[in-house]
């Protein structure tokens, strides 16, 4: 006669409880905000978001943002000129108060400087729409068509100073077919960013939930 399986389950780690405060970045429209709003409203999801902050008075993604009832803040960076860390400690500072634990960059498009970097330093993610260490900077899929690459995607990583070049965390990938434009494959990549910004911050926010 075949032996029972046991019943006894080995005990389950205690659930963490607290959410992981977060800041989201952004510059545009705000569809991997959107993705992240949309996580952070599973009630087991560990992160919350605290504040969304864009350098941009007129970004779409701000409209999403305060439609989800978020608290949100413009820092526009026009009148810092070229004083590009007058205008990070202004973000900072913004960051700090909100209570942040991590910085999420979601279509924030300025290069930072070392200096808010380093403030932030294993606490600031991006996503970046290649396999990187392939294809850093613009206009990724009109590169990856250029090169005839079979395979493109994206990469969610830490920041570091070196643009894109931060310690990956996670990537997704999609097939490059013959019959694509830059923008068919970047909605292809687009819907992979969707799914692995939300993924690869849930184990971030895990390591810091408490
Ligand atoms: C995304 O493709 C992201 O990878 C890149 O900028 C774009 C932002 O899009 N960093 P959205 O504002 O999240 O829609």
């Amino acid at each position: 006669m075949k032996k029972p399986h046991s019943r006894t389950k080995a005990k389950a780690p205690a659930k963490k409880t607290e959410k992981v405060p977060i800041a989201i970045l952004i510059s545009g429209r705000g569809s991997n905000m959107r993705a992240i709003i949309e996580a952070c409203a599973r009630p087991d999801y560990p992160a919350e978001i605290v504040l969304v902050l864009s350098n941009r008075p007129d970004a779409p993604g701000l409209e999403v943002a305060e439609e989800a009832g978020l608290k949100t803040l413009v820092i526009d960076h026009k009148p810092f000129g070229k004083d590009r860390e007058a205008h990070e400690r202004e973000i900072d500072a913004a960051l700090q108060a909100s209570g942040a634990m991590l910085v999420v960059l979601a279509g924030y498009m300025r290069v930072l400087t070392p200096w808010l970097v380093k403030a932030w330093e294993d606490r600031m993610l991006n996503i970046h729409p290649s396999l990187l260490p392939a294809f850093p900077g613009l206009h990724t899929h009109e590169a990856a068509i250029k090169a005839g690459v079979k395979e493109h995607g994206c990469t969610v990583h830490l920041v570091t100073s070196g643009v894109d070049e931060g310690p990956i965390l996670g990537q997704a990938s999609v097939p490059v077919l013959e019959t694509d434009t830059p923008e068919t494959l970047a909605a292809r990549v687009l819907e992979q960013e969707h799914l692995l910004y939300p993924d690869v911050l849930e184990m971030i926010c895990d390591v810091f939930a408490k």
